[in-house]
């Protein structure tokens, strides 16, 4: 018999995931949650961490495309899914409908506050929550932040979503 991996204690677990498409093989403490995996580990900083406690979504990434809060989620949890984060979203330097719709109607937050409406714009859009600001309001609400720009990016999701509906 192999003598324990002195790595591997009671507090860890070796996981997968398919992170943006890549599959990474990686090891967690138990209690590390699926953000702290994202930005400590994996160096992937386009994930922000606000409150960290599930209200502001900042921390929002999709596991198996569905938006989750990833201050929320434990990494054990994401072991043998799917994970797409900001960094994902654009493919060949080519931004989606999404990103360019928020350039192009000015709903640009901060820098902590964007990439968690970027991922959650792109969710609702395919989740079909886009029947009128009242609903796209509704559907947006896990993000918060104490600053303007909520009618922009109200308007980027619309925008975005009519092009999608375009075949
Ligand atoms: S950092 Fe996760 S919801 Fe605020
Ligand atoms: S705190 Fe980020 S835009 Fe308001």
């Amino acid at each position: 018999m192999s003598p324990p991996d002195p790595s591997i204690s009671k507090w860890t677990r070796n996981i997968t995931v398919v992170l943006n498409g890549e599959r990474r093989s990686v090891t967690v403490d138990v209690r590390t949650t699926l953000l702290d995996l994202l930005r400590e580990q994996l160096h992937l900083t386009g994930t922000k961490k606000g409150c960290n406690q599930g209200e502001c979504g900042a921390c929002t990434v999709h596991l198996d495309g569905r938006r989750v809060n990833g201050c929320l989620v434990l990494a054990v949890q994401a072991d043998g899914r799917e994970v797409t984060t900001i960094e994902g979203l654009a493919r060949d330097g080519e931004l989606t409908t999404v990103q360019r719709a928020f350039i192009d109607h000015d709903g640009l937050q901060c820098g902590f506050c964007t990439p968690g409406q970027v991922m959650s714009a792109t969710a609702c859009i395919a989740e079909g929550h886009t029947r009128g600001e009242a609903e796209i309001r509704e559907w947006m609400s896990g993000n918060l932040c104490r600053c303007a720009c909520y009618p922009q990016i109200v308007e980027a999701v619309r925008a975005a979503a009519r092009k999608a509906e375009v075949p």
